[in-house]
């Protein structure tokens, strides 16, 4: 197949999710998957079916939720992965299975322990086995840049002649450089006769540095289906950044001539925040496209000459990618229909209870913070996004008091409310945070490790909004919360009892 249409396939809940630091939880996949969908992407892929009961539960959610996005669960070339493929997108709109077998000699020999004859019997087989369960089917051949060509042909034409629709070759160790990978798929593109019938798609790891490039070079040589993640997330040193390839695609189409894409790409900056928000990992500053820097001006010269013109020193425009030059500012004058509308124009709708619940902590807020900005009121809703906790199970923080000095152990005092019940403990710390952490473990009295803790001011002024990042595990696993507040403190104990009341969740 020869159109000019790329179809962008998001890995980011499947390869990205597999990155340390990266796991979600239901909930949270499910609003990345929307929020992917938004973005338009063509296959959002949700998963790994088979790997455990919480990842066959996220696919089927998502399943049933986007609409418009083709979902795709990932399955090892096994029946009994294939069957949990299928059962995971069955309500999906457009399912699809995407099976995969290593074919290097490296990976048949030490890892499968299987001949090439048997690898090629295996993808015939299990390709038409995915056949018969789901309409489409991808097929990928893992370590394909370190696959002997002859033989990877063989397999493609075998994976298209057993019923796959696309074929995907990974660059699964980021090992190729980008002209020779650009020749490998060229070389695909001719030798196998029966490549009219499927995409070739192309998966690139960033091992070198190369994944986008190598994305990039792949299309230029036929492949018409990439699959990349946001941000580059994904296994070791992460996938191609999905953002960096579409902008490369429209910044210059010259050079691409002309390839179409169904990318929204001004939904690009509100994708990645919401993943940098939901993982807590930050996005690096210098990032392409999407840090914080990739639009700002610092040198004299600079800036002298995007006033001139900004074509100067912008190939492409912040607002093309999402990024909004001006915020709105609003303040404890700014009513509840002001501040609902801003809240949809950034890309909140909210249900009427939850609306009231938020406004009444924007006021509480205006009434310490002069100027509320964009940002400080993303990071309200979104601290207040959280897992479905019910009502009755939740911890709700009362009143707190501190004492610490520079000659003493700090000590604070706690009071929680739960289902109408207060519960009062006082603890010492070696600092005052530590103090309240201690005091909120013993109400609560559920024990757990903080593995991460993090505070950053949300604007630059004095009286900006601290943002507290917390992680925290038990024995059954590890939970994040976000808390905010102009107090770091109260900031601090939000953000905990945020992680604590999911925790509790998942144990009852
Ligand atoms: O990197 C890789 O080879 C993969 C495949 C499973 C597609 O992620
Ligand atoms: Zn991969």
């Amino acid at each position: 197949m020869n159109d000019r249409q790329i179809r962008f396939f998001d890995t980011t809940l499947r390869d990205g999710e597999q990155a340390p630091g990266y796991s979600m939880t239901l909930e949270e996949k499910t609003r990345m998957a929307v929020q992917l969908e938004a973005l338009g992407v063509d296959v959002l892929e949700a998963g790994f079916a088979i790997a455990s009961p919480g990842d066959f539960a996220s696919v089927r959610q998502i399943a049933r939720t986007v609409k418009t996005t083709t979902v795709a669960s990932l399955a090892r070339a096994l029946p009994k992965d294939i069957d949990a493929a299928a059962d995971a997108v069955r309500e999906a709109v457009h399912p699809r299975i995407h099976t995969f077998l290593a074919t290097s000699d490296l990976h048949l020999k030490v890892k499968l322990r299987m001949t090439r004859a048997a690898a090629l019997e295996r993808v015939r087989k299990m390709v038409a086995y995915a056949r018969n369960r789901c309409a489409e089917v991808e097929f990928s051949a893992e370590d394909a840049s370190r696959t002997d060509l002859d033989f990877l042909c063989r397999v493609v034409e075998t994976a298209i002649a057993a019923g796959a629709s696309v074929v995907n070759i990974p660059d699964t160790v980021g090992y190729s450089a980008s002209e020779e990978f650009h020749d490998f798929i060229r070389a695909i593109m001719t030798r196998v006769p029966n490549l009219d019938r499927a995409i070739l798609s192309v998966h690139c790891h960033d091992d070198l540095g190369l994944a986008v490039a190598n994305t990039l070079a792949a299309i230029r040589a036929g492949a018409r289906q990439v699959e990349c993640t946001i941000g580059g997330i994904g296994e070791r040193a992460g996938n191609a950044a999905l953002e960096e390839v579409v902008m490369g695609l429209r910044t210059r189409r010259d050079y691409y001539k002309e390839l179409s894409f169904n990318i929204r790409t001004t939904e690009i900056a509100r994708t990645a925040q919401l993943l940098s928000r939901i993982t807590g990992v930050k996005i690096a500053p210098n990032k392409a496209i999407v840090g914080a820097n990739a639009f700002a001006h610092e040198s004299g010269i600079h800036q002298h000459g995007v006033m001139a013109d900004a074509k100067t020193y912008e190939i492409m425009t912040p607002e093309s990618v999402g990024v909004k030059q001006t915020e709105l500012v609003l303040g404890k004058h700014s009513g509840q229909h002001a501040f609902e509308s801003r809240l949809r124009t950034l890309g909140y709708e909210l249900a009427p209870e939850q609306a009231a619940d938020l406004f009444s902590d924007f006021k509480a807020l205006a009434d310490r913070k002069k100027t509320i900005l964009d940002r400080d009121l993303v990071a309200l809703v979104e601290s207040k996004m959280t897992a479905r906790i019910r009502p009755e199970r939740e911890w709700k923080l009362d009143t707190f008091v501190v004492n610490s000095g520079n000659h003493m152990s700090a000590t604070a005092q706690v009071t929680l409310v739960r289902n109408g019940k207060t519960r009062q403990e006082a603890a010492l710390g070696s600092g005052p945070i530590y103090a309240a952490f201690r005091a909120v473990e013993k109400i609560i009295r559920h024990k757990f490790a903080l593995e991460d803790y993090r505070i950053e001011a949300v604007t630059e002024r004095r009286d900006a909004l601290g943002e507290v990042f917390v992680k925290i595990s038990d024995k059954r696993g590890v939970y994040r919360g976000r808390g905010v507040s102009t107090d770091i403190i109260k900031g601090s104990i939000l953000a905990l009892l945020n992680a604590v009341n999911r925790m509790l969740e998942v144990g009852s």
